[in-house]
């Protein structure tokens, strides 16, 4: 490899595809375009890219790109609704680190009616096997016959998370949907289909633009995404 007309052999060598000139085998080495996936992830699909049980995975569903994404996070395999995909490591650790708060909305059926106290204890935080969760956004949807269905936004992504403070509660997750990731919602999104975020959806969750760690509008996920794709 050539850089800046330098032979440069030390595979560490670090370079700047926007400052330096490279060269790959006398051709020049150009960087990938970024790309921003949007995902609807059904129940069942898993996040890995091959899966040794055969089991379907979300690499599936996004056949027609040519470029290699990974996605930002994970859901598991239970668990349905909003999921990115990128091939840029910088936006995608914005999104997972924690320090930056990040809001994740979850809609959840649980397997009993809560009480409200169980609501004050998930909005409050609760003692989980990996320490006390962060003070969270919780709301009651509906009581529906025997179960109940919250809303909850976290600004953490521990493994299998929103399950687990659920049963800290006494209750279980009969079903989990993320719909929204910052103020960026699956909106109106067919299950199993994806697209491109827009540009002003990236630049708000990469914080270039907007607070990435706002919430989606207030009527919750069926309301229409506040960022959205301008046309
Ligand atoms: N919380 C969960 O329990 N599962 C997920 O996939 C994401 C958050």
């Amino acid at each position: 490899m050539q850089v800046n007309g330098r032979v440069v052999e030390n595979p560490d060598h670090w370079v700047s595809f926007e400052h330096d000139r490279i060269l790959f085998d006398g051709r020049p080495l150009k960087a990938k375009a970024r790309r921003y996936i949007l995902l609807y992830k059904p129940a069942g699909y898993i996040t890995t890219y091959k899966d040794p049980d055969g089991r379907p995975t979300v690499y599936d569903l996004i056949q027609e790109i040519d470029t290699f994404v990974s996605p930002v996070g994970r859901l598991d395999l239970e668990t349905s609704g909003l999921l990115l995909l990128t091939n840029d490591t910088n936006f995608a650790e914005r999104l997972t680190n924690p320090d930056h708060k990040v809001q994740k909305t979850y809609l959840v059926k649980c397997a009993d009616l809560l009480t409200d106290e169980a609501l004050e204890q998930l909005r409050k935080g609760v003692e989980l096997s990996d320490g006390m969760t962060r003070a969270a956004e919780v709301r009651r949807v509906r009581d529906s016959g025997k179960y109940s269905h919250i809303e909850i936004r976290i600004t953490e992504g521990r493994n299998r998370q929103v399950r687990r403070m659920v049963e800290a509660v006494g209750s279980k997750v009969l079903k989990l949907v993320r719909t929204a990731i910052g103020p960026v919602e699956i909106g109106e999104l067919k299950i199993g289909t994806w697209r491109d975020l827009a540009a002003e959806e990236v630049a708000v969750l990469s914080g270039a633009r907007g607070r990435a760690n706002a919430s989606p509008t207030k009527s919750g996920s069926r309301g229409r995404a506040r960022v959205r794709p301008s046309r």
